[in-house]
């Protein structure tokens, strides 16, 4: 298994180009299947999860062609996929498959929605807590499904086709009102959704089945209406910067000292967390060429955060800020809201001498002079990432371990580091 070795103390200065973003890649190849037609997908990022997710909708059939690289393209490019869902040759999305990432239970909806049935599995346990998909289910119910679960199988039919109808969510879900609009775009009639999550990934991927024909009005507020369409067709569609990479490296920046561009970013994806860096002291400024990141010299102040969805402060840069705030100048708080259980990173964090204390869902950081290099463990995405943070300022030698959860989600982040200054490698096997 691969492992990332830093050695603190580098000052980061350069560019770094952001990546699509892969919370908006794995819904829009989900979206792939609503059609028999080609989908082409630019700025696609070279991430695991990509990887898992051909695989898992080549078991439907889906065909899936990577362009080669054009004259005078580099790594900093991202793919074009070329995905055609013809024909769907299996409904069924098995355990083996979903039980390793958990946004391929989305192909539930659209499934259901083009061929009147699906089979997916329940995705199972997770690192970051308990994660249901009640309100997925809700949401397809509510569009006429039936829905029953079968030996750890979703199994759900709409033998007649789906039909419109009125989603509220209880709770504001991702996955679910991702789901939602997929199904409701081929349901007979109009669908409102209401209390609909509002990350720009949503509207993102809304903006991609209209140029396929669907008819979605109001992606990115929380009230969705969605006119059915009886077919939808292909599409060409680039994937919008990826928030949470802008939002990692921002703190990487802020953390070591030094002073970056970030190029491609989109400072409105991130203002909440744009805002808190501010508070913290940091230099955040856009650019023609994306943001720039900097702190020369100065202290860190602490900051209070509470994660909530878009527009508010990301569950998915919570770890990498509280790794930030081990080095403030003070004690800062930081309140988990999303979900529970995702403090993992706290106890490896300490490892590097950070001193943290939990209480529920309430996290208190008292910043300290300085942390110091150790063996790590990673143990999701995002707490992975956060140990990278903490190791490019702690003294000495930082050893990330289970590596694989970055490359999940990070596309060639030692390299893009080490370009700027980092002393940071992998180490292989
Ligand atoms: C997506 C993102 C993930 C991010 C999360 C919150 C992708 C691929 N993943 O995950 O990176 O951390 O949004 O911004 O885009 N919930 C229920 N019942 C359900 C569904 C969700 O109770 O049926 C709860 C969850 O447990 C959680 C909250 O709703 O407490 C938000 O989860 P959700 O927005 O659905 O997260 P994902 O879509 O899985």
């Amino acid at each position: 298994m691969d492992r990332i070795r830093i050695v603190g103390g580098r000052r980061l200065n350069g560019t770094i180009p952001i990546s699509g973003a892969k919370n908006a890649t794995l819904p829009l190849m989900i979206a792939s299947l609503l059609t028999d037609e080609t989908l082409i997908l630019d700025n696609v990022p070279r991430l695991a999860d990509v990887g898992l997710l051909e695989q898992i909708l080549g078991n439907h059939g889906v065909d899936i062609m990577v362009s080669g690289k054009r004259a005078g393209e580099t790594a900093d490019h991202g793919q074009t996929l070329h995905i055609s869902a013809a024909s769907i040759v299996d409904t069924t999305a098995p355990y083996e498959l979903v039980s390793k990432m958990r946004a391929s239970f989305w192909v539930l909806a659209p499934l259901l929605a083009r061929m009147g049935t699906a089979r997916v599995s329940l995705p199972g346990g997770c690192a970051i807590g308990t994660r249901p998909v009640d309100l997925l289910i809700m949401a397809m119910q509510q569009l006429g499904a039936e829905v029953d679960i079968d030996g750890g199988y979703v199994v759900a039919r709409a033998p007649h086709g789906l039909r419109g109808g009125g989603i509220v969510f209880p709770k504001v879900t991702v996955g679910g009102t991702h789901t939602a609009i997929m199904a409701a775009s081929l349901a007979r009639g109009t669908t409102v959704i209401d209390n609909a999550a509002r990350e720009p990934e949503i509207a993102d991927v809304a903006e991609c089945l209209n140029k396929m024909g669907a008819r979605i009005a109001g992606a990115g507020t929380s009230r969705i209406v969605i006119e059915g369409v009886i077919k939808l067709h292909g599409a060409r569609h680039a994937v919008l910067p990826d928030r949470i990479e802008t939002g990692t490296y921002a703190m990487a920046v802020a953390m070591a000292g030094g002073d970056i561009v970030l190029q491609n970013a989109r400072p409105e994806l991130l203002q909440a967390a744009i805002d808190v860096l501010g508070q913290a002291a940091v230099s955040v400024t856009p650019t023609n060429q994306g943001i720039r990141v900097a702190r020369n010299g100065g202290s860190l102040a602490p900051v209070e955060v509470t994660t909530a969805p878009f527009p508010e402060f990301p569950t998915d840069l919570q770890a990498q800020l509280m790794a930030l705030m081990t080095r403030a100048h003070g004690t800062s708080h930081i309140v988990e809201t999303v979900f529970e259980n995702r403090f993992m990173h706290v106890q490896e964090l300490a490892r590097l001498g950070a001193r943290i204390q939990l209480d529920g869902e309430r996290a208190t950081i008292e910043g300290v002079a300085q942390l110091k290099g150790a063996p790590v463990m990673a143990t999701d995405l995002r707490a992975s990432v956060s140990l990278i943070i903490a190791g490019l300022a702690a003294e000495g030698e930082t050893i990330v371990n289970r590596v694989y959860h970055l490359d999940r989600g990070f596309e060639r982040l030692e390299d893009k580091l080490g370009r700027c200054g980092a002393a940071i490698e992998r180490l292989s096997g």
